[in-house]
């Protein structure tokens, strides 16, 4: 029975110990037994007694052998009387165990290895996904930068050779001179700069311009009292000056120019208009009556004050031509004492009532003969809406423009389109400044339509 569990084992064993040295000595094992069986039973039963033994510990060698001295020497004794072949049974079932332990180890250790080199790798790998985002987000960081500052040394340096280019890249919204010098601390680059409030202009130093002119780069400009340079329009010094929307002046740019001209006053509604004038900084011609002139000797005075033209209009309005030349130097010179009377100064020019004149009305007159180019007929129309339209719809640079500010309606009108004119660009002038912008000499007893180019004639 014995034998057949021994038997029946060992196979099982041996295949699974898939080394060639277990399968030589397994065959070495099997040879032996079937001869040493038959002739060795006593014996035998022994060593199956210390076979059970060994499979019970199932340990190493040591364990075998930490038994007391006594198990120690009854197994010498029991060694002494054991076969050759059962010690060599013995030995090879130890070596064969011994081996398994250490291929189990090896395979154990093989394992272990493998995962310590996969989870190296894994580390590795994950090592280098870190540096290459690292890297990529380092780079993503670096290039606006470098970017950035590129383009604005490139801004600058087309700027350094435009002179007018501006950049809205350093644009920073500054409301005043101080947050321009704070600005101006924290930029780097100097030259011409822009924010939302405008343009200026940072000097090396750190320093910007304001409240005059400065010429850079062989532009004029003019810089306000906030260090902003001044764009369109511009009165400076009592001078309109146009400056680009870079702020460059343009000396050759001269604004068109319109010559309001107000006959039959002063009236009422005389003062109201210069009110408006004065406020628009608008000049006007006042071809005046001289009966009117005497009941509003201040409103005269007034007009002077004020830079108006004062002009002759006849004393009482009678028309020249069917006059006699006593009678048309009388009516002409009399409003003329009137006026200097009143406003300490002589009158300029002359209209004739209706606008009547001949050479004999040009001889005597002793002023330059003043008609018109746009009739507003607002004496006959009497309405505001088409004094006003009349004006707006014709005037053009050059152009007289004939009012009346006895009317009412015609003040109306008056007051509501010196602004809108204003806005649009005129310049409301005298007539003698008129002429001589446009380069004309006025000349006494000559008649003069229209100051501007080509002719114009509107009724
Ligand atoms: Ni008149």
């Amino acid at each position: 029975m014995d034998e057949r569990r021994r038997n029946s084992e060992n196979p099982r064993r041996t295949t699974r110990s898939g080394s060639s040295d277990d399968s030589v000595n397994f065959r070495r094992t099997r040879s032996s037994q079937s001869s040493a069986n038959s002739r060795h039973t006593r014996s035998s039963e022994s060593s199956e007694t210390q076979r059970r033994q060994i499979r019970n510990s199932e340990g190493s060698r040591s364990s075998r052998h930490s038994g007391s001295t006594r198990r120690d020497t009854a197994e010498i004794r029991r060694r002494e009387i054991m076969t050759p072949e059962d010690l060599l049974d013995d030995d090879e079932e130890y070596i064969r165990r011994r081996q398994e332990r250490m291929r189990r180890r090896r395979l154990e250790k093989e394992r272990q290895q493998k995962r310590r080199r996969m989870m190296r790798y894994a580390a590795m790998a994950a090592m280098l996904v870190l540096v290459i985002s690292l890297a990529a987000f380092g780079i993503s960081r670096l290039f606006p930068d470098s970017k950035e500052s590129g383009s604005s040394q490139v801004t600058e340096e087309v700027k350094a050779e435009t002179g007018t280019q501006v950049t809205t890249a350093l644009s920073q919204p500054v409301m005043g001179a101080s947050d321009i010098a704070k600005f101006s601390e924290q930029t780097t680059l100097s030259g011409w700069q822009s924010d939302s409030s405008g343009i200026w202009y940072k000097n090396a130093d750190g320093t910007f311009y304001q409240n005059g002119w400065q010429e850079i780069d062989g532009n004029q400009y003019y810089f306000n009292e906030n260090g902003y340079v001044m764009t369109g329009w511009q009165i400076i010094d009592g001078e309109d000056c146009y400056f680009d929307e870079n702020g460059k002046y343009d000396s050759q740019r001269v604004k068109p120019m319109i010559a309001l001209t107000f006959d039959d006053g002063p009236g009422q509604y005389t003062e109201e208009l210069l009110n408006c004038l004065e406020e628009n900084n608008g000049k006007a011609t006042f071809f005046m009556l001289g009966q009117n002139a005497e009941q509003y000797p201040d409103v005269v005075k007034r007009m002077k004050d004020m830079g108006m033209e004062l002009a002759n209009h006849t004393y009482d309005h009678q028309i020249l031509t069917s006059l006699s030349n006593d009678q048309i130097a009388n009516e002409i010179n009399k409003t003329t004492s009137i006026i200097e009377k009143a406003a300490g100064a002589s009158p300029t020019a002359m209209r004739p009532p209706g606008g009547a004149y001949n050479g004999t009305v040009q001889s005597i007159s002793n002023l330059p003969i003043i008609i018109w180019s746009i009739d507003t007929k607002d004496w006959k129309t009497k309405s505001e809406e088409q004094t006003y339209q009349c004006v707006m719809d014709n005037a053009q640079d050059g152009s007289v423009v004939l009012m009346h500010d006895i009317h009412e309606w015609s003040v109306k009108a008056a007051i509501r389109m010196i602004p809108e004119l204003t806005a649009k660009g005129f310049k409301l002038v005298t007539v003698e400044e008129l002429a001589q912008a446009k380069g004309v000499t006025l000349e006494n007893g000559k008649a003069y339509y229209y100051f501007g180019e080509g002719t114009q004639q509107v009724e």
